[in-house]
């Protein structure tokens, strides 16, 4: 008898083991397509869903029971889920570059950057084409990337960034061929006279958009020439070629991609002001010359609460005859995140996005990363982020919504 009950209660405690082992821990994952760990979370967490490849144990307790899988999502039917930090989570279901599309624009879609692919849930929320059917890669196209030194270049993290593109039928923003930022110093310090500076110049658009021909959509041939007064950067460019080196970089990429669209992108040209008057006044410089010029980013590295509408600054560059693209999107806030600051945030990304919806020729929105994980924004500014509409646990935030609702708007 006592031989039985020691047998039975080792049993029990076989079992309790084995479901306390299948239960993950707060914050780990708990269901998704492929996902073959526990579904359940330890006490005081919930497994809520977050996509079709992760839902994730936070802290809290079950009102809506365990959720691994879309139909039982949290995030359906108006109901409002809680995100990291204890936080509102978004309602909405839908995708974004579906919705962007029934909206009548080309893209929604998302940069990205070559030691993020290795993150599986992150790769299988940027891989969803409906969610981004457009992406940028953040850092591998740009110079200190590909031509290391003087005409040797490397292809190799940038060709990654095209595959993942190819493998998801997504469209490619080239960032960029010339800015002052990420410039190998063989460029910078080289001392060069005009000639050779623009010979360079030439080499490096044409050979890394020839290289990438028929592969993008659009280019950024010229990064940020312009000072927040709207003078002229006073970069290793313009410090020896004045404002020609634009002109060159244009013509280089055209002669390499007759059909990619030739962007100048730039920050703080969102709403009126004196920088946003000199692109204009450059676009207006570019056409009467005749330089190829098809259109604006308007980056869009914005602060919560410091949002309003860009509807006519926008539809001022497109009364010039080129279109325009919200190119690097990201909204930031004063850490910690509240509710309000969500809040505030989801009217602030709706602002923008229904600016572009309100002008035909805003073609399309790239947020700069889709979320808080990979975002560039606590590196910069220091005590900020909360930036993007994901949080760092890949979980949709308010901010998501008011994406939505611009389009719709
Ligand atoms: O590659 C080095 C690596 O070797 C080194 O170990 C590491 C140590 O910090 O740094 C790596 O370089 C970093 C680089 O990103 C690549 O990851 C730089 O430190 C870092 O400053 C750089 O930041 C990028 C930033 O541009 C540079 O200005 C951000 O990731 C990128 O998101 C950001 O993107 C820019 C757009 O191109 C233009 N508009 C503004 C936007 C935000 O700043």
């Amino acid at each position: 008898m006592a031989i039985t009950t020691l047998a039975t209660s080792l049993s029990a405690l076989v079992l309790l083991a084995s479901l306390v082992s299948a239960q993950s821990a707060v914050y780990g994952q708990c269901g998704g397509t492929g996902w073959t760990g526990p579904t359940t979370c330890v006490s005081g967490s919930v497994c809520t869903y977050s996509n079709p490849y992760y839902s994730q144990c936070l802290p809290g307790t079950a009102s809506s029971g365990s959720s691994s899988s879309a139909s039982s999502s949290t995030a359906s039917s108006g109901a409002t889920p809680t995100i990291s930090g204890g936080l509102p989570g978004a309602t909405g279901t839908g995708k974004l570059h579906t919705v962007a599309k029934a909206a009548g624009k080309t893209y929604f879609g998302s940069a990205t950057d070559n030691p993020e692919l290795t993150d599986s849930p992150y790769v299988a929320i940027l891989s969803d084409n409906t969610m981004f059917g457009q992406i940028t890669p953040g850092n591998s196209w740009k110079w200190d990337a590909t031509e290391p030194s003087r005409g040797t270049f490397t292809f190799t993290a940038g060709d990654a960034i095209l595959s993942l593109a190819q493998k998801n039928s997504q469209l490619l923003r080239g960032h960029n061929c010339v800015w002052y930022n990420q410039l190998p110093s063989w460029v910078t310090s080289g001392n060069f006279d005009a000639a050779t500076l623009q010979s360079i110049i030439t080499t490096h658009c044409s050979t890394i958009v020839g290289h990438y021909k028929g592969d993008t959509y659009s280019w950024d041939v010229v990064n940020e020439p312009f000072n927040d007064d709207g003078t002229w950067r006073t970069d290793v460019f313009y410090n020896t070629l004045n404002t020609s080196y634009v002109a060159t970089a244009l013509n280089a990429a055209k002669s390499a991609d007759s059909a990619t669209k030739l962007y100048i992108n730039d920050y703080n040209i969102e709403t009126a002001g004196a920088k946003s008057t000199a692109m204009q006044n450059l676009v207006k410089s570019l056409k009467s010359a005749g330089t190829p010029i098809d259109g604006v980013g308007v980056q869009g590295h914005l602060i919560v609460g410091e949002v309003s509408s860009m509807t006519s600054n926008l539809a001022a560059f497109t009364a010039l005859g080129v279109e325009v693209a919200i190119t690097e999107l990201d909204i930031r806030m004063t850490l910690p995140a509240t509710a309000a600051l969500y809040a505030q945030q989801k009217t602030d990304y709706q602002t923008v996005i229904s600016s572009c919806q309100a002008v035909a020729e805003c073609i399309g929105v790239t947020i700069w990363d889709y979320t808080d994980k990979y975002s560039w924004v606590p590196a910069t500014f220091s005590g900020q982020g909360g930036a993007c509409p994901w949080d760092a646990s890949l979980l949709k935030k308010p901010a998501f919504d008011g994406i939505v609702n611009g389009f719709q708007s």
